[in-house]
């Protein structure tokens, strides 16, 4: 199966940098997370690797080859403008979209037939796309990126406006796309999402990518936190402790960065000097705390 290469691509509107020779490649059956502040370039990234946007520079390859015409019609592209007729009904509409991207009219009912099934759209597929919720229109647009069976899948914040239901079919469908060796990015803001779901991470910012990576690759680097649970302790136990950062502290526990050179074990006798202590533990940082982190570029 084939990978979609992003490589070196950029874009300017007027003065503007929109993109800055962002690379990244979302290799076959993986989950690609695309993440970013406002602004920082996600959609005209996902409308060149589409094609629907010409690029200043760089290119978009597929297998291998640039992105043309026809590899075009491989991809499944969920805009973030949304992109449905709305007053066309939606077993319709789906069976018409899967017809314009080659299906004969036979496969294309049926895999409409299926993708709304699987998607709980069953009751209202003979109901006008404007006619639905929000949530519902979703579905159906993503129902109209799998419809023809794409062998890439490019999603623009496929998960904004969704109720948790929802979130979990999406996320259902995006993984067993994956697992079939269909390369899968999308955009989104919602990072404790992104960081459950996705093998890998892009985070882009101002039109650079500023980190690419595993989860755990990206997190490596950073300091280390410990979770403890010291119930005796008293408000700000660990503030004197040198080296020290408090992240957060509540009944729970308290949650502290550590330094490079400082031993836990100080930690650890600093906690047993306020009394029983129920929990020590490592963690790596969250892909939130991250993300602040490398998009204020370490300001903070
Ligand atoms: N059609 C356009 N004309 C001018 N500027 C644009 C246009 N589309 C996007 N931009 C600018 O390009 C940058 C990246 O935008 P965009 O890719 O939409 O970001 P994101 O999807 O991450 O929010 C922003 O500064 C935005 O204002
Ligand atoms: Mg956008």
């Amino acid at each position: 199966m084939p990978d979609l290469e992003i490589d070196r691509v950029s874009k300017r509107y007027g003065n503007v940098v929109a993109l800055d020779e962002v690379s990244f490649t979302v290799r076959a059956g993986e989950l690609f997370g695309f993440v970013g502040s406002n602004g920082a370039g996600k959609t005209t990234t996902m409308r060149i690797a589409l094609g629907v946007l010409a690029a200043d520079g760089g290119e978009v390859r597929f297998g291998g080859t640039p992105v043309t015409h026809e590899t075009r019609t491989r991809i499944g592209y969920m805009p973030e403008e949304r992109g449905l007729y709305p007053k066309m009904k939606v077993l319709p509409q789906l069976v018409y979209l899967a017809e314009l991207h080659g299906m004969s009219t036979g496969e294309a009912h049926r895999s409409a037939e299926n993708w709304i099934a699987r998607l709980g759209l069953t009751e209202r597929r003979l109901d006008e796309v404007q006619k639905l919720s929000l949530g519902n229109q979703q579905r159906v647009q993503l129902a109209a990126a799998l419809v023809h069976d794409p062998a890439v899948l490019v999603l623009d914040e496929p998960f904004s406006g969704l109720d948790p239901i929802a979130v979990d079919v999406m996320s259902d469908v995006l993984r067993e796309k994956a697992a079939n060796g269909v390369p899968v990015v999308f955009s989104s803001h919602q990072l404790d999402l992104v960081e459950r779901l996705c093998d890998r991470i892009g985070i882009i910012r101002s039109g650079r990518l500023v980190a690419n990576g595993t989860v755990g690759e990206l997190t490596a680097g950073a300091n280390a936190q410990l979770v403890v649970q010291a119930p005796a302790a008293y408000p700000g136990w660990a503030k004197q402790i040198p080296g020290v950062r408090v992240l957060g502290e509540d009944q729970s526990g308290t949650v502290l960065e550590l330094e490079s050179d400082v031993d836990d074990q100080t930690v650890l006798r600093a906690a047993l000097a306020t009394g029983p202590v129920r929990e020590f533990r490592r963690r790596r940082p969250t892909l939130t705390e991250l993300f602040r982190h490398v998009v204020t570029g370490g300001e903070k």
